[in-house]
């Protein structure tokens, strides 16, 4: 990657040697004489890293660094001091300046402290590339009923204002895709997302897996571990299958959820974190409670907002969207050209009661895709129940 460096220095030598200097090293380099110019530039474009005098004919230097602090991605800003001026460049650099040179410029450190600038510039890139990548591998979230439409507005409010929510839902329904889409919308998109099966790991490891443990808490804890509410700080911990959760950890957990801290496993200091609660279920809690093995008053700590996804069957209208997000994840994965979806086989996809709701959809369509030799699908792909009418 060449990165673009912008100088912004009055004296034309100096601006020349480290011109040709670091164009030599393989970087697009600009330079302006004035504080003017290099505003006028920076309204057109942004260069990856600002190398910049601190004197300059018609300014000071860093007020750049003040008219930058609100961009989301400000360059690294290198200034140029003049000999002595430490404490200028101390200010500078509490003010968010990356690095200092001093005149003058010795060439080898000025290559360093700009090799240094660009690593910064490309871990930026590789994070925004990753991040546009996690988002297009989001699945689209399908929702054209009313009831999900007015489900997904409440899903936005909560995800804005941080709050606990409990998902719950039919097998299927989609409710680790609603808890990704509220870590996408909130203000938490770029902090962990940190998800926990809480039927798919043990009673006993549950705890440690959530808080962690100091050193020597058991036999075989060697070192400390850092718990996934640890890990979660400043993200969303997001609990699947809450209802499987044993009752003495559901204890643990409304203590860490109303605390905003907890302890280790074997230790004694508190840790603080600020972690969203999201919460998922398919069992009925209220049920799980009259049984006696959920916690009410956990339930109502964790349904500050309650989102109910309703099951398929209950809004038909968004199957053929999801149809078509289906064929179209399906085609280029399975070789596949599927173009259409014949009348009698749309009206049976809408017609089928869908207990396994839209984790079977999909199943149903990735099979017909494998069956189907044309570009669409008909009666004969579909599976036998779907093709029964309900018997009632
Ligand atoms: N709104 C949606 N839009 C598009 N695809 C969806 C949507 N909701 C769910 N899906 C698809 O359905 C599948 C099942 O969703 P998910 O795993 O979130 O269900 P679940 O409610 O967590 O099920 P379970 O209770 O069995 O864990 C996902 O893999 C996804 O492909
Ligand atoms: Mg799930």
């Amino acid at each position: 990657m060449s990165a673009t460096i912008l100088i912004v220095d009055d004296e034309d030598n100096a601006r020349l040697n480290i011109s040709d200097f670091l164009k030599a090293k393989g970087y697009e380099v600009i330079g302006v004489p004035t504080l003017a110019e290099a505003r006028e530039y920076l309204r057109r474009g942004t260069p990856d890293i600002l190398l910049l005098d601190v004197q300059l004919p018609d300014g000071y230097g860093p007020s750049l660094l003040d008219e930058t602090a609100a961009w989301p991605l400000r360059p690294p800003i290198i200034l140029i001091t003049a000999f002595g001026d430490v404490d200028m460049a101390v200010d500078a650099m509490k003010n968010g300046a990356h690095d200092f040179l001093q005149k003058p410029i010795q060439l080898a450190q000025l290559e360093k402290s700009v090799h240094r600038a660009q690593e910064i510039v490309s871990m930026r890139r590789e994070l925004a590339h990753l991040r546009r990548a996690q988002r297009q591998d989001l699945p689209p979230f399908v929702c054209n009923s009313p009831t999900m439409k007015a489900m997904l507005d409440l899903a936005q409010r909560a995800a804005a204002a941080s709050v606990s929510v409990l998902i719950t839902g039919e097998t299927g329904t989609g409710k680790e895709v609603l808890a990704n889409t509220i870590h996408q919308m909130g203000p938490r998109a770029d902090k962990p997302f940190i998800a926990i099966n809480c039927a798919a790991i043990q009673t006993t490891v549950l705890e440690s897996e959530l808080f962690g443990y100091e050193a020597g808490a058991f036999t075989g804890a060697e070192k400390r571990k850092h718990g996934l509410m640890e890990v979660a700080d400043g993200g969303i911990l997001f609990l699947d299958e809450i209802s499987s959760m044993p009752i003495d950890m559901q204890a643990k957990l409304l203590r860490a959820i109303d605390e905003r801290a907890f302890r280790r496993v074997g230790g004694t200091n508190l840790i603080h974190v600020d972690v969203q609660v999201l919460a998922a279920s398919n069992r009925n809690l209220e049920a799980q409670i009259a049984e006696g093995n959920f916690r009410e008053d956990l339930l109502y700590r964790l349904k500050v907002v309650d989102l109910h996804l309703p099951p398929l069957r209950e809004r038909r209208e968004d199957i053929p969207e999801l149809v078509g997000i289906f064929i179209r994840q399906n085609n280029p994965r399975m070789g596949a050209n599927i173009q259409d979806v014949t009348l009698r086989a749309m009206q049976a996809l809408m017609q089928h009661t869908w207990p396994g709701n839209i984790r079977e959809l999909r199943n149903v369509i990735e099979r017909a895709t494998l069956l189907c030799d044309d570009a669409c699908i008909d009666l004969p792909h579909l599976p036998g129940d779907i093709l029964q009418p309900p018997q009632s």
